[in-house]
């Protein structure tokens, strides 16, 4: 049944091979040994993370040649434009990074461009190697769809501990105490939360982190899966919320990426950021050092809640080099990939029986929040929305970070609930 399935897209693939290859390498019968792997992994910790994985491909397939394409920009801001231009145009990479959730499923399985590949946990014996829930957010009708490489956390607040101790601070722990020590900050010249948002994403995630923080995690769900409303007085109350964080970010947020906001904490500039756990990945990439440049707690308000992403890798439907992508999936499934590709990255692996011990304190910390606390699902990054509607509240979070009108915010995410959200 597979090999039928694989002769069938063989035959499928000719006309992008003879495309991409030209004609003299046309008349070779012979399987190629490449394969292109598509991701936005470009900045310090994400690019060094995925050569750690790539280096784990390459020494088990000696043979193969790995195409690293990246596009750069956070949360893949302009990569997943390029990748949709080339799925659509049947130029498929042979694999590609996609969220976890809504964005795999949605945007790219239901509509039919991938295959499952619940054959490769079946092959490998790793029915049993990942919590189920993670499982569940990369299936549809009971197939697997990709694999996931890891899990991100995207409610921690990063803390310069420099600055807290100078001031006689003590890192917040609910959404009044961030008010209170942000007062401080502002009080003395210290800008007290960086905020990066060129790309607006990090503005949704910082406004995602208020609403579960002052609203609650059971309506931080309802409110994405369209049963609770924004006109509910806890919604408005934090889109109120936000409007006050907004007085205490740099006057330069609209101006830097999410990266940059993180570099203002370690360096200093700023005293707390908003960020996913890519940022301990950064934070080493730049030889930050941890407890003295660089600190965490969850995004108060959210002790004991933990907002997950994951980046996952699939297998395009006439992807080019299908047996090579099939190899690549088991590196990344694997628990020599995700633990040589993790500990660089700034995420903890999907797995559950990885090596702890090759993870830095900050990562074991989210290990044992990620077994323990409430898990909700990112919707800056795919796992609870789908594309297009996390697309139009991007777009209104710009409009509300801007002219902070709360009234006008309520409608216009109340329009969007209706138009996307599964259960009105
Ligand atoms: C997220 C992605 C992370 C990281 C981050 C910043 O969407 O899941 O792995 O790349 O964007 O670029």
């Amino acid at each position: 049944m597979k090999k039928m399935l694989s002769i069938a897209l063989l035959a499928l693939c000719i006309p992008a091979f003879v495309f991409a290859a030209g004609s003299s390498e046309m008349a070779s019968a012979e399987p190629s040994n490449e394969i292109e792997i598509f991701s936005w992994w470009t900045a310090g910790g994400e690019a060094d993370g995925l050569d750690a994985l790539i280096k784990v491909f390459e020494e088990k397939n000696p043979n193969l040649e790995l195409i690293n394409s990246t596009v750069a920009g956070g949360a893949g801001t302009n990569a997943k434009a390029v990748l949709a231009t080339r799925m659509q145009g049947g130029d498929p990479p042979d694999s590609f990074q996609v969220h976890a959730g809504h964005e795999l499923i949605d945007t790219w399985v239901v509509s039919d461009f991938m295959e499952p590949i619940s054959f490769i946990l079946e092959d490998n014996g790793w029915q049993d190697s990942y919590p189920q829930d993670v499982i569940d957010i990369v299936s549809y009708e009971g197939e697997v769809y990709s694999i996931p490489v890891n899990v991100h956390r995207s409610n921690v607040l990063w803390v310069n501990p420099k600055l807290f101790e100078k001031y006689g601070l003590e890192f917040p722990v609910t959404i009044a105490d961030f008010f209170k020590v942000a007062k401080v900050f502002k009080a003395n010249g210290v800008d007290a939360l960086a905020l990066g948002d060129t790309n607006t994403w990090p503005a949704t995630q910082l406004l995602a982190n208020v609403i579960l923080a002052v609203a609650g995690p059971d309506k931080y769900l309802e409110l994405w899966n369209g049963t609770c409303r924004w006109d509910d007085p806890s919604i408005v109350s934090a889109l109120e919320t936000y409007v006050m964080v907004l007085d205490y970010v740099n006057s330069d947020h609209a101006a830097i990426t999410n990266m940059d906001a993180g570099g203002y904490v370690a360096e200093g500039k700023a005293a707390m950021n908003v960020m996913g756990d890519w940022i301990a990945g950064y934070y080493d990439s730049q030889n930050y050092v941890y407890k003295t440049d660089w600190d965490w707690v969850p995004f108060p308000g959210t002790n004991g809640e933990f907002i997950m992403l994951s980046d996952s890798f699939g297998l395009p439907k006439n992807a080019p080099n299908r047996d090579n992508v099939i190899k690549w999936l088991e590196t990344c499934g694997s628990k020599d990939g995700q633990d040589a590709f993790n500990p660089i990255k700034g995420s903890i692996p999907s797995r559950t029986d990885c090596d702890t011990s090759k993870y830095s304190p900050y990562l074991q910390d989210a290990m044992a929040d990620f077994a323990t606390n409430r898990i909700l699902p990112s919707v800056a990054h795919g796992a609870a929305i789908s594309e297009s509607w996390v697309t139009k509240v991007h777009d209104i979070v710009n409009e509300f970070t801007t002219l902070k009108n709360v009234d006008s915010a309520v409608k216009s995410f109340q329009a969007t609930a209706d138009k996307y959200a599964p259960m009105k």
